[in-house]
């Protein structure tokens, strides 16, 4: 695979691998897909601007998440059912990602168990949850985490229903019957029944529950001593009830723009965000990075580190555990190569003065020192 130079050309060439019900789902989008196009246009207009003449001979682009050391701000985000990417699944991604030195977040929706997923060796790994009616299910699912070293839990806000992807109504998607949604296996939850929508919707409708609210984060705070993030913060009313009720931090997601359609792109709400949580907890993005630029304009918006969720995918669908390493450390070199081409020699010398954004007034730019 060593044509490949960039992360978006895995796409086209996972296409090619995989069904079409199972490209589908991973690349769609909800309904007009708006916002899958904008997560990734609203990088695109954003523009640097870039100090020169700074001594740029190292750059130290480890960071700290939640206490925890890692080699770079990029992380993987949660995307489910892993196996029918690559028969290795989120044993391929586990792997890779602690080669790299960063973290990686589990999906409850996996095809291999929390279990299994820690008995690739160690590693720093979250768990995402989704809630389920029967809260039964959620403890044990919580403490099986926890007691298989995951260090923290990244709960889904965004989904009391699944959104509509219009692919997967049409291809009936549903669980390729020889896999298995691991962790609820035994639970008589691990399988989905084939319905005449999408059979993801139709599991979602049957057993999330919709009635989740800030209650509920208060409930889970009591079960886990895990820090929590709340995944699928879009807005500052949010950012703010999420820091009274405690949590450890907020990822700004649109979840792949698979939920509510015509959100904004995730780079376009996060300095909304930043700005509400006042530094009292840290703020992280996912949505459309596949670039290093894409990586240095979130950190320059305030964010604190990058999930990325569809390059893990589709460069495991092409290459397993070897496609997930090159994904990381193409986007580690391009973003260490934007911080020397902008004059940034650590993450803290990325400062929001490093780009424009057109929502920046032209007075509002910083005025020139002579
Ligand atoms: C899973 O979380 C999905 O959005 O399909």
């Amino acid at each position: 695979m060593d044509a490949i130079t960039n992360v978006c050309e895995y796409e086209s060439l996972a296409k090619e691998k995989l069904t079409k019900m199972v490209y589908d789902y991973f690349a769609s989008g909800a309904e007009d897909q708006w916002t899958l196009a904008e997560n990734r246009n609203a990088f695109s207009r954003i523009l640097f601007r870039p100090r020169i003449l700074i001594d740029v001979s190292k750059i130290d682009i480890t960071t700290s998440v939640l206490g925890f050391n890692i080699s770079m701000p990029i992380m993987i985000a949660p995307t489910a059912m892993q196996k029918m990417a690559h028969p290795q699944g989120e044993y391929a991604t586990a792997r890779a990602a602690s080669a790299a030195g960063t973290i990686m977040t589990l999906s409850s929706w996996s095809t291999s168990s929390v279990e299994e997923v820690a008995s690739t060796g160690p590693g720093i790994r979250f768990f995402q949850l989704y809630v389920y009616k029967d809260r039964n299910v959620v403890t044990q699912l919580v403490k099986r985490a926890e007691r298989a070293g995951f260090k923290a839990i990244a709960l889904t806000v965004d989904t009391p229903r699944l959104g509509r992807r219009e692919s997967d109504i049409k291809n009936r998607f549903v669980l390729p019957s020889y896999l298995t949604l691991k962790n609820f296996q035994g639970l008589d939850l691990g399988k989905m029944d084939k319905s005449n929508d999408s059979g993801l919707a139709s599991y979602v409708a049957g057993q999330i529950d919709r009635a989740l609210s800030w209650k509920d984060v208060k409930w889970l705070q009591t079960i886990t001593s895990l820090p929590i993030l709340v995944k699928g913060v879009l807005t500052a009313e949010d950012a703010r009830l999420a820091v009274q009720a405690g949590v450890a931090g907020i990822i700004v997601s649109n979840h792949g723009a698979r939920q509510l359609d015509y959100v904004p792109a995730t780079i376009s709400a996060l300095e909304e965000v930043v700005k509400a949580a006042q530094g009292r907890i840290p703020v992280f993005l996912d949505g459309g990075v596949r670039r290093g630029t894409d990586v240095f304009k979130a950190l320059a918006l305030g964010a604190s580190g990058i999930f990325i969720g569809r390059p893990v995918v589709f460069s495991l669908a092409v290459d397993g555990e070897a496609g997930v390493k090159k994904v990381l450390q193409m986007l580690r070199d391009e973003f260490e190569l934007t911080m020397a081409l902008s004059g940034c020699r650590s993450l803290k010398e990325i400062t929001r003065n490093h780009i424009v954004t057109d929502w920046d007034a032209p007075h509002s730019l910083p005025a020139p020192r002579l």
